[in-house]
């Protein structure tokens, strides 16, 4: 399934509207029974309203009512392979929690990790 959401998340980096940094990003998340949902980044001439790539996926996922997540994987074409913001590890965590994160980049390269290791001693709601 990793090649799939690999192949779906380069094919979603081809959609992304970056002008500004000329920076692409693709992300496709995949649920627990198998659907997955595509994202891109999309870039904004006011710049802080930018959105990633990696937010749009999971955004589409939940508003289509999907909740429990598998894994994530993210394109970008670096050679050190792009990890997600900080704000997408925070959003993440609250949405998917120790989910897997896939960075990938077209040349075949990729490495998987876990969103607890990217972000240590997160905060959320069991704090509140
Ligand atoms: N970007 C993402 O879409 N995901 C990331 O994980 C890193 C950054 C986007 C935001 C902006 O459009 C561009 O990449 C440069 O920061």
């Amino acid at each position: 399934m990793v090649n799939t959401l690999t192949r779906k998340a380069l094919a979603a980096r081809q959609f992304a509207h970056a002008p500004f940094s000329k920076f692409l990003v693709g992300a496709a998340i995949e649920s627990i029974n198998g659907a997955v949902y595509t994202g891109c980044n999309i870039e904004n001439a006011s710049y802080g309203l930018t959105m990633c790539a990696e937010r749009v996926a999971v955004f589409k996922a939940l508003s289509e009512g999907i909740r429990q997540f598998r894994r994530i994987v993210i394109a970008a074409d670096t050679e050190t392979l792009t990890p997600p913001c900080g704000a997408c590890r925070q959003i993440l965590w609250e949405f998917c929690k120790d989910i897997e994160v896939v960075l990938v980049n077209p040349a075949g390269k990729s490495e998987s990790m876990r969103l607890k290791d990217l972000l240590p001693r997160a905060f959320d709601a069991s704090y509140l």
